[in-house]
């Protein structure tokens, strides 16, 4: 059957909406323990799996403030709805410099609204912060881009998004995986979707050969179940974590397609890894469709 993906609110570069109905496939029909995620991100993996409870945990505080704010009620569709067509009507009067200014007021006071108007303002949805921990994600050059149908298009993410967390017990950390990792219990599941390693380094997004150990040796001490999401090889390489540390578990490999810019040429094929610690007896696979998948390289950052 055909699993219909939702789409939250917050977009980023390393978002798994596209391979969602396979994850889903993995997981244990039966399972009702703490669905576990050490590096959240958007929330894609989390919202549309929508076990009966979950931890959901990011360094990243940007992250954990803005669903902690759909959480507690702080943010609603509504209140969404209000504040993206206020701010979008003096984005298409004063252009770019508007963005820039509700980016400069985001870097001063983190507003969880501003996070959202960055992201979806941004240069394709992307999540990148400077050393000093500053969003620099130029403006999309696109005045307009809150038009109507934008807006409605967000405030349904926020509805789709705040009728899960209502309907369900979500708990929202802002803290390191390997914390994470320690307060899962045996009868929980993690699901682990770390960086990659090389793409999109950011302050919040640094990953390294360290990194990947810890949380090999996190993981393999784990008394539960763990679903990692990673990368097995490309046209030019093959990760080498795969066969040095995760190749004691099952591995699950499906291809998916990245699209660097908007030119047929660019679109790269990569296969990517699902790393359970159990076995997996049903596996849908999921459609082969493009995903917007932009190199942060290509940026011109008005602020880095
Ligand atoms: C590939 S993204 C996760 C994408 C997510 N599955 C989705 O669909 O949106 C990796 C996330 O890990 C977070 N992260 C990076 N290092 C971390 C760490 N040491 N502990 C916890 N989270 C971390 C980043 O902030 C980023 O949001």
């Amino acid at each position: 059957m055909t699993m219909i993906v939702g789409v939250p609110p917050i977009k980023s570069q390393g978002i798994k909406t596209k391979l969602v109905p396979w994850i889903h496939s993995v997981v244990p029909k039966n399972f009702d323990g703490v669905w576990i995620e050490p590096f959240m991100g958007t929330g894609a993996v989390a919202f549309n799996v929508a076990p009966r409870r979950a931890v959901l945990c990011d360094t990243n505080p940007h992250l954990i403030n803005f669903y902690t704010a759909i959480s507690s009620g702080e943010i609603t569709s509504n209140i969404v709805k209000e504040y993206l067509i206020r701010e979008g009507t003096t984005l298409l009067s004063k252009g770019e410099n508007h963005y820039y200014f509700i980016r400069d007021r985001f870097n001063s006071e983190h507003s969880p609204l501003d996070f959202l108007f960055v992201n979806r303002a941004g240069f394709n949805g992307m999540i990148r912060f400077n050393r000093k921990g500053r969003f620099n994600i130029p403006f999309c050059k696109k005045p307009q881009r809150f038009a109507q149908a934008y807006v409605t298009k967000i405030t349904n993410q926020i509805a789709w998004v705040s009728k899960v967390i209502a309907l369900k017990e979500f708990v929202f950390k802002c803290q390191d995986f390997s914390e994470t990792i320690q307060e899962a219990a045996a009868s929980d599941i993690i699901y682990c979707d770390p960086p990659y390693i090389d793409r999109h380094v950011d302050y919040y997004n640094g990953w390294n050969n360290i990194c990947e150990h810890q949380l090999f040796t996190k993981l393999s001490s784990f008394d539960g179940r763990f679903i990692l999401s990673t990368w097995h090889h490309n046209n030019y390489r093959e990760n080498e974590y795969v066969k040095q540390l995760w190749s004691k578990y099952q591995i699950l490999t499906q291809e998916h397609f990245y699209h660097v810019g908007g030119k047929e040429e660019n679109r790269n094929s990569v296969i990517e890894a699902l790393v359970t610690n159990f076995m997996v007896t049903s596996v849908q696979c999921s459609a082969t469709t493009q995903v917007q998948y932009n190199l942060l390289d290509s940026l011109v950052a008005h602020e880095i």
